[in-house]
């Protein structure tokens, strides 16, 4: 098989926001406890966070983590994660029937991001709470002011705000799962009331609006139009939310699912320009996909965890060589949609649907879904450039004209470093690729990585934690994309 990858110099789609590199931080099964934090592991540091996972966590480079959840938002009391440990109330947790005993929470985690080279990505409670407690989590975390909870920061030994830039308002709102779900109009309205006191406190920080929690909801649309009839001139983003499965076992349609994810950016945008036009608003709301990934594998074992139990091991899928090929195709649209998808988080980042996956007390292994976020996190950055690419299409479900190859180019921030990431979805057959780089004539190919694999549900293990990982191929003149592989052709100046 052939493919024609065509990209201009001057023809970009935008600067990328780093902050699509993002993840995400639930107090959900042990993504916290036995995941970023064990004091009694051998790695611990002073604070009890487990360097190994530190350790992977930095290698991703993910600039935001969005804490502490998710659907655990809609039930959080904040203030009982704050202060002497010993007195943190051990608390029934609704969302997941857990047990939380509040040993971390916000003076731990944004110490944790920060040791992670990361920024904490804060989420208010707007299905048990309002705007009280957010307006006073934002005085505890970012105000300088000799008043009540900036000063209890101070009490528990943190001197200067932690300067929490980006916030969201509730967690899916829309769902009927969610503690406190509301319909479009209160969410709407405490959305706007809530976005409106918590920047009076700090108007420098910027507000992520829920939009539906998933493109298949019942409500979507009127989901988005309504709340942002009420909340546009108070918040800067709105939230996509989206999970992929292969629950029908079909390969080839599974692979196109980031078409969906495409048709569901592109729908949304739209929505929001509407609202923009109607508004006769000079501002545009960019878009915030932060909760994506694929999950369905844990679906089973969930189902047998007992409840109420502290960090039950939930929803960790373990991820397979062919989930990596579509995270690696998810990462490729959101850098297409790099003009309007400023934010995006992959849920989540330890042990719960997660790149990371940990022993409590024992090892840490990447996950299959590791390196194409790792790569793209890496040399994703810069500049998006529209790629056309002319490669055989097939059909699978309702999707028709699926290209076999899937693809990016980016300009690094140092302009002179061209990256290329292609997916081969077709399971059979190597495709060679004519590069058509128009206007970086003098560049050559440097370096050819790609995860490629015979079996395509191989996962990676704790006894075998490498049997899915990347490869350098040698670099000549022609590309070949191996059949079922994830990309990363890097080219250089002369
Ligand atoms: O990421 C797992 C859960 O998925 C989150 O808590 C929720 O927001 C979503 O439904």
């Amino acid at each position: 098989m052939k493919a024609k990858i065509t990209f201009r110099k001057d023809n970009i789609i935008s600067k990328i926001d780093d902050r699509i590199y993002g993840s995400f931080i639930e107090h959900l099964g042990r993504a916290v406890y036995g995941g970023i934090y064990e004091p009694t592991h051998p790695t611990a540091d002073d604070q009890g966070f487990r360097q190994d996972v530190l350790e992977l966590v930095k290698q991703l480079r993910v600039p935001i983590v969005r804490y502490p959840g998710g659907n655990f938002v809609s039930g959080y009391n904040w203030e009982d994660g704050i202060g002497d440990k010993s007195r943190r109330p051990r608390k029934m947790e609704l969302a997941w029937s857990s047990i939380e005993t509040n040993e971390v929470g916000i003076d731990e985690f944004q110490e944790w991001a920060k040791r992670a080279d990361s920024a904490v990505m804060m989420a208010v409670n707007l299905g048990t709470r309002g705007p009280d407690e957010a307006r006073n989590l934002v005085e505890y975390c970012n105000s300088e002011t000799d008043t009540y909870y900036a000063n209890l920061r101070r009490q528990n030994g943190f001197e200067n705000p932690f300067g929490i830039k980006l916030w969201c308002l509730g967690n899916e709102m829309d769902g009927p799962w969610q503690i406190c779900s509301k319909t479009p109009e209160e969410y709407g309205r405490v959305a706007y009331e809530t976005a409106k006191v918590m920047k009076m406190v700090d108007p420098t920080i910027e507000l992520v609006a829920c939009g539906s929690s998933n493109v298949n909801m019942p409500l979507w649309g009127e989901w988005e139009r309504t709340v942002l009839r009420h909340a546009y001139d108070q918040v800067d983003y709105l939230s996509l939310h989206n999970y992929y499965n292969n629950h029908a076992n079909d390969t080839p349609l599974f692979l196109a699912q980031s078409l969906n994810m495409d048709r569901f950016i592109k729908k949304t945008a739209a929505i929001c320009d509407e609202i923009k036009a109607e508004k006769r608003s000079k501002k545009t709301i960019h878009l915030s996909f932060d909760e994506w990934n694929v999950w369905f594998h844990s679906g089973e074992k969930d189902r047998k965890v007992k409840r109420w139990s502290v960090a039950p091991p939930l929803l960790e899928d373990e991820y397979t060589f062919e989930d990596a090929l579509l995270v690696g195709c998810l990462l490729i649209t959101l850098l297409k949609n790099a003009d309007r998808v400023k934010i995006a988080c992959l849920a989540q980042l330890v042990n719960v649907i997660a790149p990371i996956m940990t022993e409590t007390g024992g090892s840490v292994w990447a996950q299959t879904i590791f390196y194409p976020f790792l790569h793209a996190s890496v040399h994703g950055r810069g500049t998006a450039l529209a790629t056309e690419c002319e490669c055989e299409t097939y059909s699978a479900g309702d999707l028709a004209e699926i290209p076999y190859v899937e693809t990016i180019a980016t300009l690094g921030e140092d302009g002179e470093t061209l990256t290329v990431f292609a997916v081969n979805r077709s399971l059979c057959e190597a495709c060679t690729v004519d590069l058509c780089a128009e206007g970086f004539e003098d560049y050559r190919i440097v370096s050819h990585t790609a995860l490629e694999c015979d079996d395509l549900k191989a996962i990676n293990t704790a006894e075998h934690p490498d049997t899915v990982s990347p490869v350098e191929k040698s670099v000549g003149n022609a590309i070949e994309l191996a059949a079922k592989s994830w990309n990363v052709i890097v080219l250089r100046k002369n």
